[in-house]
Order: C-alpha cells, then structure tokens, then sequence
C-alpha cells in the first residue's frame, strides 16, 4: 500500500507537472487546479486516504503528499503569474489600433516678423523690386560716412551704435560695427551695379538703446532704393501709396510730412491712417546728391529715391502687439498666436 501510494503520489507529480508546461490560460489552468488540487481533486483525495493508513505509513505518505502539494500549490502560482504577465504583454500589443489616424507632431512656422518681411518683400517684388541681402557687421564708411554722415556730424546721434573692436587700428573710415539700419545697403548697392536699379534690403539692425515696449536693441529693417535717369518724387509717392494700399487694404489713408534723413533731401515720414490714428511707419525721401557721388555717380544724371521701414512696427500695428519686445522674447504662448 505505502509503496502503491508513493508511486501514485509520483505520478500525480509527473503528470500534473507535464501538462501545467503547456498550459497558457487562465481558464485551463482553473481547470487544472480543480483537476489536482480542487476538493475532490487527485491530489487531495489522495491526502485524505492518509488518514486510514496505519500510523507509520501515515507518517511517511502524509509527508510526501503533503510535500507534492506544495510543489503544485507552488508550480501553480508561478504558472498564474507568467499567463498574466504574458497576457499583459500582448494586450498591450492589442491596444494598438493601427486604423487609428496618426498623431501629428507639432509643425514650426514662421515668425511673425518673418512673416511681415515676406509680405512686404513679395508686395515689392511685384513692382519690380529685387530682394538683396547685406552684411550686419558693417564699416562705418557704409554705415554712416557714404550717406553723408561724417564723422562729429550730429545726425549720428540718432542711431545708438554697437561698436566693435575688430580693425579699430587701421582707419577711422573701417572701424567696424553693427549697422544701425539697413540704409548702408544702398551704397554698397549702387557701388557694385549701375542704374537702373530697384531693390529692397530686409535685414537686422542693432541699437545700443535701453530697451521699452516700443524700443528694442536688436530688430528688422526693410531698406527700399530706386535710381534711374528721372526718378521723381512723384515715383516715391506712387511707390509707397500703392505699397500701403497693398499691405492695409485698398481704402488705407496716407500722410507725407517732411523730416530729416541725412542720405535723402528732400526726407519725409510716411504715416498711415489706422484705427483713426495717424501711425509713422517709415523714412523716405529723394537720395542726397553727396550720397550719390560718394559712389561715383552723376547726380546731374541719376536720381533715386530711399525709404526705410521697421517691420516689427507693422507687425505690431497689423496685429495689434503692444509691446516689441514680445518678438525676442521666444515666449511660444506669444509665438503660437501667428
Ligand atoms: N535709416 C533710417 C533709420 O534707420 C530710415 C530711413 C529713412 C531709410 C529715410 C531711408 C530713408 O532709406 O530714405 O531711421
């Protein structure tokens, strides 16, 4: 009896155990469990039989029965915790619902004073004005001495500069800089080609200036220059009314008055009428003859007309901005709106 019992308790092992390895659900396994361990399972009635041994068989089947099932018990719960955790798994596969359409990362776009620049470049553009670009480090020749801003002249006053220590020994007219406004650029222009010319200078400038909501040190300029034979102030007017029209609307009011610019003679100020207010939104004026002459033209023969804008301040009007120190701020709560 003891040795049939101990072989039966054997094989309970043997063949519970074969098949537990292939079992990979939770409902089998139940039924596994039921089958072995349950109240009428093998292994437990088996167990129960114990107590109608004699006392020393007893002593030595119990043990053993007792001791397969605790393998079992504990072969089980493994068995449990790897259909679980493997189910996890494949749920999380499962989750993934491949008709869903996809998410979108977010997509950059522009700045909004990158979009005033192109809006302002393309309207010029379809005038016949050709988009250049020029340096920021500038000389002081181009940046003032060309348009006749020599040196001690009290126009320099207006522009706050960032010097630089670059080429400082060589000559006064060399000395280095960030350019203050684009307007070297139409020296540099007039130097390198001859008329006609048409072209329009997007670009940085700097000011060593406290910075205010209405002033920053470093922002955008579009720089306008028109030479030919003949060009009047007339082709000025016509030029930045239509320009106007084109970037406020069609029944956009404009307003000339003079002011002083020392590359243009006669200079005027241009403002539009916005919200019923009269907004200043550039310079302008006719190119002064010494400008002319300083590279190498006639002005006998060649006449042009300037005119220079800030597109944060356009911006600022077309959007309603009230403060240009949002624009260098990278603030993407600010950025976000454009
Ligand atoms: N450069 C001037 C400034 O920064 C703006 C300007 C005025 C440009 C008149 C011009 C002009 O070309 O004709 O304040």
């Amino acid at each position: 009896m003891t040795i049939s019992t101990l072989n039966q308790i054997e094989l309970i092992i043997e063949n519970s155990l074969t098949e537990l390895t292939v079992i990979d659900d939770l409902e089998t396994l139940e039924n596994w469990r039921i089958k072995y361990l349950g109240r009428s399972g093998t292994l437990t009635q088996l167990l129960r039989s114990v107590s109608e041994l004699p006392l020393e068989q007893r002593k030595i089947v119990g043990a053993a029965a007792n001791s397969a099932k605790n393998e079992l018990e504990g072969k089980l719960l493994q068995r449990r915790e790897d259909i679980q955790s493997n189910d996890l798994k494949s749920n999380n596969s499962d989750s993934i619902d491949i008709t869903l359409p996809g998410r979108r990362g977010p997509i950059g776009h522009f700045h909004p004073s990158t979009l005033v620049i192109r809006e302002i470049s393309s309207i010029f553009s379809q005038m016949g004005f050709q988009v250049v670009d020029g340096p920021e480090v500038e000389w002081d020749r181009y940046n003032f001495e060309m348009l006749n801003i020599p040196k001690d002249h009290p126009a320099r006053d207006m522009f706050d500069t960032f010097w630089l220590d670059i080429n400082r020994e060589v000559d006064g007219a060399f000395t280095t800089l960030l350019r203050t406004h684009t307007s070297p650029m139409q020296a540099r222009v007039m130097e390198t080609t001859s008329p006609p010319i048409r072209v329009i200078i997007p670009g940085k400038c700097y000011r060593y200036e406290a910075t205010d909501a209405t002033h920053e040190s470093q922002f955008h300029q579009i720089e306008g220059l028109a030479v030919d034979k003949g060009i009047t102030f007339a082709n000025l007017k016509h030029t930045l009314f239509e320009f106007a029209r084109q970037m406020f609307g069609p029944e956009t009011r404009v307003r000339f008055r003079c002011d002083y610019f020392p590359f243009v003679e006669p200079g005027v100020d241009m403002s539009i009428e916005w919200n019923g207010k009269w907004l200043e939104i550039l310079g302008a004026g006719m190119v002064h003859p010494n400008v002319l002459r300083a590279v190498g033209y006639d002005p006998s023969i060649y006449s042009g007309f300037a005119f220079g804008m800030g597109p944060e301040r356009i911006a600022m009007l077309k959007y309603g901005i009230n403060d240009i120190r949002h624009f260098l701020q990278s603030d993407i709560r600010f950025l976000r709106q454009f």
